[in-house]
């Protein structure tokens, strides 16, 4: 469910699902989905352990249905990422249900989406861990607090800088998943030998 896999006090850890989040889904959220399928998810071994399903969408509705801006593509290409596809779509309360982590890119959209799931889980007399959890994707870059600047109205040099960014976030976060993996893979053995 939602919110709790990552802190299961026991046993061993349920895949996670992820969504990454921007304004327009054309720019960031999609190259940081690119980017973490890439590196989690590659086409040589796409099943990740502790990685189920992986997502982008966007807090607005400017692009729906738009490919991503051809500097992301353009960007990714660069890097070696070159079979992603996306279509834009916006940011639905489903999304709450079925992703455990939902990665906002900057505070705007974090704060938004901070938003949307009180009152979500207000109207319908909701337990916090009943929906997945808002977070800002620079808290996995060694860097507390870091936003994703956004790179549209920019150089294409912005796009770069937003790249090396969500690589260092994705490594980041997945060390972060596999850190708790093991641990509950420590408390599930202490369990079974009964200490
Ligand atoms: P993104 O960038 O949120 O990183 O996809 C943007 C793309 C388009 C617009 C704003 C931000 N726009 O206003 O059209």
């Amino acid at each position: 469910m939602p919110g709790e896999a990552v802190n299961k006090p026991s046993g061993s850890m349920q895949p996670v699902s992820v969504l990454f989040v921007c304004l327009g889904n054309i720019c960031r959220s999609p190259m940081a989905e690119g980017v973490f399928q890439h590196i989690a998810k590659p086409k040589h071994a796409p099943h990740h352990p502790l990685i189920n399903q992986i997502d982008s969408c966007g807090t607005g509705a400017y692009h729906i249905g738009d490919g991503p801006d051809s500097r992301t593509m353009s960007t990714l290409a660069d890097n070696g990422i070159k079979s992603y596809k996306h279509r834009a779509r916006k940011f639905s309360t489903t999304d709450f249900t079925t992703f455990d982590y939902i990665m906002a890119m900057d505070d705007d959209n974090a704060d938004h989406l901070v938003r949307l799931r009180k009152r979500l889980l207000k109207q319908n007399n909701l337990e916090d861990h009943e929906l997945g959890r808002v977070m800002l994707f620079g808290e996995f870059g060694g860097r507390k607090g870091e936003e994703i600047a956004d790179p549209y109205y920019g150089a294409r040099n912005g796009f770069e800088i937003a790249y090396e960014q969500v690589v260092r976030m994705t490594n980041g976060f997945l060390k972060t998943l596999e850190k708790e993996a093991a641990a509950a893979d420590t408390a599930a053995s202490g369990e079974k030998s009964g200490l």
